[in-house]
């Protein structure tokens, strides 16, 4: 038992130097999206589209969305879950795809 929770530690320390050293993959967070703004993030209903907009404006907004500056319904609380590099990873993903 001990020793299984000073591996934990271990690894829990670990993790933020590993995850600095490499870029943050949002592949199964960017699928997410689609839920909300549609197939190939188009919109849907009320949910705006998210094509065509540039990485740095997605940025932005997300930060915006996270720090209450920009109100919001629901990306509020998603962007809040989000890191400032998975932010910057899902700019770059999304905003590149167009
Ligand atoms: C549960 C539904 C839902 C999911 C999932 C979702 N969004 Fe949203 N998104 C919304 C809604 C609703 C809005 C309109 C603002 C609001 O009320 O939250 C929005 C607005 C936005 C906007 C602003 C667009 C504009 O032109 O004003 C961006 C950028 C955005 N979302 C990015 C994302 C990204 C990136 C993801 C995936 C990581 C994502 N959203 C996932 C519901 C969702």
């Amino acid at each position: 038992m001990k020793r299984w929770m000073l591996t934990g530690l271990v690894v829990a320390a670990a993790l933020p130097a590993a995850a600095r050293a490499q870029t943050v993959d949002v592949t199964v967070l960017a699928a997410s999206c689609a839920t909300c703004h549609g197939p190939g993030l188009r919109g849907s209903g009320a949910i705006p589209s998210l094509r065509g907009k540039h990485a740095v404006d997605i940025a932005s907004t997300l930060r915006a969305f996270q720090s209450g500056e920009r109100p919001a319904t629901i990306m509020t609380r998603l962007s809040k879950g989000w890191s400032s590099a998975e932010i910057d990873a899902l700019a770059a993903k999304l905003g590149s795809a167009q």
